[in-house]
């Protein structure tokens, strides 16, 4: 594998050091093996990711551990309709944290949709399935850089649909928002806290 693109991100996993990379033209050929025993996100690796990532719908990025595709996470831009229950606590918590502030500013919110980032697609190779890489991989670089994608970006938090992984995102602190008849769930992972606190600080700065 040609490695002369310099990595986006590195970090610490339990196979060591992990590089992350943005989708690109040196890593095709892993593409076509990469097995993570889901045919869905097999066959996005394998047929959809590219053509999505140089249209711009979602940029995927690759996990590389000891020069192996490890796994691979795609994200995209969202608007997401929450259930009146749950929007109206996020409201609250928003105007809650907002109003600590004391700024001589009103905060409210009369729309249903909000800004999110999908984690539309993730999957570890089946051969390192089990040995905490996807925590780790969740924790180091999906949760820090939907962050800053958040903050740069404006979004409120993480979305997710899983079939397959409901218990995986419940361990990592995602909370369940939507179960739909067909056993798939919408999780969410709340960064709005974050964001206010970051450009709070941004807006006062001198
Ligand atoms: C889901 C997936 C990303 C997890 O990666 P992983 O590296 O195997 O996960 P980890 O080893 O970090 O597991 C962390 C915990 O989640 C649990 N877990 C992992 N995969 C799970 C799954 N599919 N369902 C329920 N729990 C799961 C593990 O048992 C472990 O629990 P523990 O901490 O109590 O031991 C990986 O199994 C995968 O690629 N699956 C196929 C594709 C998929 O389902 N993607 C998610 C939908 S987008």
């Amino acid at each position: 594998m040609s490695t002369n693109i310099q990595p986006y991100d590195t970090i610490s996993t339990p196979l060591g050091n992990c590089y992350i990379y943005t989708i690109h033209l040196s890593f095709l050929n892993r593409l076509g093996s990469f097995d993570c025993g889901e045919e869905e996100q097999n066959d996005f690796i394998k047929r959809f990711a590219v053509g999505h990532y140089l249209t711009g719908i979602n940029h995927t990025f690759l996990l590389i551990c000891n020069n192996d595709l490890a796994g691979f996470v795609s994200f995209s831009s969202y608007s997401y309709a929450f259930a009146e229950g749950f929007l109206g606590k996020i409201r609250e918590a928003m105007k809650k944290e907002f109003n600590k502030k004391g700024l001589p500013h009103e905060f409210d919110i009369s729309f249903k949709k909000l800004p999110v980032i999908l984690l539309g697609q993730l999957g570890i190779n089946k051969i390192y399935q089990g040995k905490g890489v996807g925590s780790f991989f969740v924790r180091s670089f999906i949760i820090p850089y939907s962050l800053g994608y958040c903050i740069r970006n404006s979004c409120i938090g993480i979305l997710v649909y899983t079939k397959t992984a409901k218990e995986f995102y419940e361990k990592l602190g995602f909370q369940l928002i939507y179960e739909d008849k067909n056993g798939g769930a919408n999780y969410f992972y709340s960064l709005y806290k974050n964001v206010l606190e970051v450009r709070y600080r941004t807006f006062l700065a001198k």
